[in-house]
């Protein structure tokens, strides 16, 4: 049983819904804006990916971030949150020239630019416009990140970044076309990353690529931006509820080269919001079947997709039982067999109507619901409005 949470309110709220800690939601934003201005010239980006919960964004704009976005949807939720425009970064291969008009429009930052034809579509839309469009080039940097395959982004083989093979071709183009400025590269590696080497060996790819643009171009360029990637402790959130953001801004620090005045981006998403976050479910039945017992609970994976898509661990706590441990596979009621939270999981003797938490489900969780099997999608609750 846990003391944290409010259950009496829970026990009167319809379930599935988000449940948010602000207080801690605040503390890490707050802890990740301090340990980076610890260094000069260090800024952090929310990656909205993670969560777009409009309530959320408010916070994460009154902590003064600014904003990655990765569609057209992104950049106007950050716009409405009202993060400021010049705080706005725009990624993604696959930008449609509705979603560039709209950056251009509202005068965002930066576009970390992927491919050639985008970056020439950038260029056509600006120059409608009369304005010069400010763009990052990411790079592929092709290295493994020790985290699940599907989260992995900055291998060869994957679809994000530009080569290093077709950089010049990539400068060469911006440098012909009027309405785009270079001002900086973009590199990120993948996501849940608790192995600072990982980030220490973008650090090693970073450098090496700075001195080549320098020795083969006198390029120096304004703003080098990591992406994000900062892992959590799903295993122990109670116990580490705040990254280790000392550690990740100083292993930066300390591995990055940098040129005078040189400005550093950060991306981050899941390491700002995962642990405030919890998805509280309630019991609908206790099944048991020959060799094994199953919790069904009114949560799908339509509402918390992490475990079928990712066989992601998330702790459940029972918030109703402190009775002896049985064993459980905690299911939803979705009609697909991956719709499993978790299988032969230890957790107090559980009855129909007990409260779950699911914990650390504040990265995307809620962001990425959807409403299989005609359901509404979950709803959300912040512990300041109780
Ligand atoms: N920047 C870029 C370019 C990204 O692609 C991502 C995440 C981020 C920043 C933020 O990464 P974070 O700090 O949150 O690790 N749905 C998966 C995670 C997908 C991450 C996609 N890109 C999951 O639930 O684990």
């Amino acid at each position: 049983m846990s003391s944290c949470f409010p259950i009496e309110k829970f026990a009167q709220k319809e379930t599935p819904f988000y449940y948010y800690d602000v207080e801690l939601l605040r503390k890490t934003l707050a802890t990740a804006k301090e340990e980076a201005a610890k260094y000069e010239g260090f800024h952090v980006h929310y990656a909205i990916k993670a969560n777009f919960n409009p309530r959320l964004l408010q916070i994460v704009n009154e902590a003064g971030m600014g904003a990655d976005c990765v569609s057209g949807g992104e950049v106007d939720s950050a716009l409405k949150a009202g993060i400021p425009a010049d705080k706005v970064v725009f990624a993604g291969v696959g930008k449609t020239d509705k979603e560039i008009a709209l950056a251009l429009d509202a005068g965002i930052f930066c576009f970390n630019i992927e491919s050639v034809p985008e970056v020439e579509a950038i260029n056509a839309l600006a120059a409608e416009r009369g304005v010069v469009a400010s763009v990052a080039i990411r790079i592929n940097p092709n290295i493994g990140a020790h985290t699940h395959a599907n989260i992995t982004t900055g291998l060869a083989e994957n679809k994000f970044g530009v080569n290093y093979e077709q950089l010049d071709e990539v400068i060469d183009t911006i440098e012909s076309l009027p309405h785009i400025k270079l001002i900086g590269l973009h590199f990120h590696i993948g996501s849940q990353i608790l192995v600072m080497d990982d980030f220490i060996a973008l650090c090693g790819r970073v450098n090496e690529l700075q001195t080549m643009l320098r020795e083969k171009r006198g390029l120096v360029l304004p703003h080098i931006n990591v992406g994000g990637g900062l892992g959590i402790r799903y295993d122990a959130p109670d116990k580490y509820p705040i990254p280790d953001f000392a550690l990740y801004f100083a292993t930066y620090a300390q591995n990055l080269n940098l040129q005078p005045g040189q400005q550093v981006h950060f991306e981050l998403g899941r390491s700002l919001v995962a642990q405030c976050g919890s998805l509280i479910s309630r019991v609908t039945y206790i099944k048991r079947g020959t060799c094994k017992q199953f919790m069904i609970i009114d949560a799908g994976m339509n509402d918390l997709v992490r475990p079928a898509l990712y066989d992601a661990y998330h702790r459940i706590e029972n918030l109703s039982s402190s009775k002896e441990d049985e064993l459980y596979d905690v299911v939803g009621p979705i009609c697909e067999s991956s719709d499993v939270f978790c299988k032969d999981r230890k957790i107090p003797s559980t009855q129909r109507g007990d409260i779950l938490a699911i914990r650390s489900a504040g990265a995307y969780g809620e962001a990425m619901a959807f409403g299989y099997n005609c359901r509404r999608l979950p709803s959300s609750l912040f512990s300041d409005e109780i």
